[in-house]
C-alpha cells in the first residue's frame, strides 16, 4: 500500500486529483466514485479542471434504499450536486434506491460493474473500517446487495439529516469483491475519528472485521491521510 500523507483535506483533493489525471492521461475509461464528506476536495478539483469527463463512465458505490434519485439526501442528489451537475459524465451510474426489489436493483448494478470494468475506484473509510456499506463481517469476496447499516453508520450519517429517526436503515451496496476487480485503489481519511480504522486497515490484520484491509490483498491501492488520520499508523 502506498500511503501519502497531506496537511489537509484541501492537500488531499489535490494529491488525489493528480492520481485521477494521470490515470486518464493513461486511457482510464471508468471511475468508481464514492459519496460522503472526504471525497468533496477531490471534487472540486475535478470540476474546476479543464479535463473533459464527457467520454467518461462513473460507476458509485452505493445508494440508501427508499430514496429516489432527487431526493436531496441520496447519494445520487450529492453526486448531481458535487460533480455531475457541473462535469457530466457520458455515463453515470449510482444503485437504483428507489427500486424496492433488492433482488432486481443489485442484479442490474451488477451487469453495470460488469459492461463497465473499474479503472480507478475512490473510497472513504467509516470509523469501523467499512467501504461502500460494507459493514464488518461483510463477505470479501462479494458482490452487490441490500445491506443494513450499523449504529455506528446510522449515528456517524444523522449529521446529513434532520432528524436520526429520518437516516434510512438499508443501502444497496458494490461489494468488497468488486471493489477489489477495480484496476486502481484510492482511499481518503481525513480526521482523528478515521485513526483507528486507518491503522486497522494498514498494519492490522487481514479480517471481516476491518472490511478495508481487503486493501492489503490489492496490488495497487494508494491511501491520502492527514495527519490526525494517520497518526495511529506503526
Ligand atoms: C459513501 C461510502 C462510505 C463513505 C464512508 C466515509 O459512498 O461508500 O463508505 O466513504 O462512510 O464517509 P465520510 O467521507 O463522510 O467520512
Amino acid at each position: 500500500m502506498n500511503i501519502i500523507k497531506v496537511k489537509d483535506q484541501q492537500m488531499g483533493g489535490k494529491e488525489a486529483f493528480n492520481l485521477v489525471k494521470a490515470d486518464i492521461e493513461n486511457g482510464a475509461k471508468v471511475l468508481g466514485l464514492a459519496t460522503g464528506s472526504s471525497p468533496i476536495t477531490l471534487y472540486n478539483e475535478m470540476t474546476n479542471s479543464d479535463i473533459d469527463f464527457s467520454n467518461m463512465t462513473s460507476v458509485n458505490l452505493d445508494e440508501y434504499v427508499g430514496l429516489e434519485a432527487d431526493n436531496e439526501q441520496s447519494y445520487h442528489y450529492f453526486m448531481n450536486e458535487h460533480l455531475f451537475s457541473k462535469k457530466p459524465f457520458k455515463n453515470s451510474y449510482v444503485p437504483d434506491g428507489s427500486n424496492p426489489d433488492a433482488e432486481a436493483a443489485t442484479k442490474a448494478y451488477d451487469k453495470i460493474i460488469e459492461d463497465n470494468p473499474i479503472d480507478l475506484q475512490i473510497l472513504g473509510i467509516g470509523r469501523n473500517g467499512h467501504i461502500g456499506f460494507n459493514e464488518p463481517g461483510s463477505p470479501f469476496d462479494g458482490k452487490t446487495r441490500k445491506v443494513g447499516l450499523t449504529e455506528s453508520t446510522i449515528e456517524a450519517n444523522t449529521r446529513f439529516f434532520d432528524d436520526e429517526k429520518d437516516v434510512p436503515r438499508f443501502a444497496y451496496s458494490m461489494g468488497i469483491g468488486s471493489i477489489m476487480k477495480a484496476k486502481k485503489i484510492v482511499l481518503l481519511a481525513y480526521g482523528e475519528n478515521k485513526a483507528d480504522a486507518i491503522a486497522a486497515t494498514v498494519d492490522g490484520p487481514v479480517t471481516e472485521d476491518c472490511p478495508a484491509s481487503a486493501l492489503q490483498n490489492h496490488p495497487d491501492v494508494t491511501i491520502i491521510v492527514d495527519e490526525a488520520a494517520a497518526s495511529k499508523l506503526k
